[in-house]
């Protein structure tokens, strides 16, 4: 799949690239999916969820501000039967929001997390505490891997160090979204 997601909405929604460029770096990512639950964090329209449902994840969680991004999301999955969840959540408030939003359904552990190319975009937004605290929550909320993608990598490395995970995979080789890493629970 090749298709622009240029944002046509507000800065909040702007993407990069095409699908294939934010898939860079996380093929590796996919080969490991079977069986694992997946939380996509501002996950846009989901396809980065859905190439994992594709590599047999056994579920998939996700979130975005944006209403549009959630229903397509929900329409896409709707084409397959991996388990969904997809919602409404504005992550300037912190992690009560995805706590509120997913209510029961909310897992205390995810096998991987997805927190791509949305770190920069928070910055913007809301404070550095609010930030830090919603990544350390979603680093208890990982079971094996929590993986980032940003502009500002080295800033959110800093807040991602941990003595209970270890960066296991890193690739700056796309020149149009930043770079990535993975980060293992020991
Ligand atoms: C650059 S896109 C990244 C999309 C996807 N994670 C990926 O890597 O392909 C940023 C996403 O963050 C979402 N977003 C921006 N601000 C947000 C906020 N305050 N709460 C939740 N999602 C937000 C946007 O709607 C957009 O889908």
């Amino acid at each position: 799949m090749n298709v622009p997601l240029e944002g046509s909405f507000d800065g909040r929604r702007s993407i990069s690239g095409t699908h294939e460029d934010r898939l860079s770096g996380l093929r590796d990512l996919l080969v490991c999916a079977q069986g694992m639950t997946v939380l996509d964090i501002a996950m846009n329209h989901g396809l980065i969820g859905f190439e994992l449902a594709r590599f047999g994840a056994a579920l998939v969680h996700g979130c975005d501000v944006h209403a549009p991004c959630v229903n397509a999301a929900r329409e896409i999955f709707a084409e397959i039967a991996t388990p969904s969840r997809f919602e409404i959540v504005d992550l300037t408030v912190g992690a009560v929001a995805l706590e509120s939003a997913f209510g029961n359904d909310y897992r205390q552990r995810y096998d991987i997390v997805l927190f791509l190319g949305i770190y920069h975009k928070l910055k913007e937004q809301t404070s550095m505490s609010i930030i830090a605290d919603l990544v350390r929550h979603l680093t208890n909320r990982t079971a094996r891997y929590f993986v980032i993608r940003t502009t500002m990598i080295d800033e959110l490395d800093a807040i991602v160090t941990n003595k209970e995970f270890k960066k296991v995979h890193y690739s700056a080789l796309s020149s149009v979204v930043g770079p990535m890493e993975i980060w293992q629970r020991d």
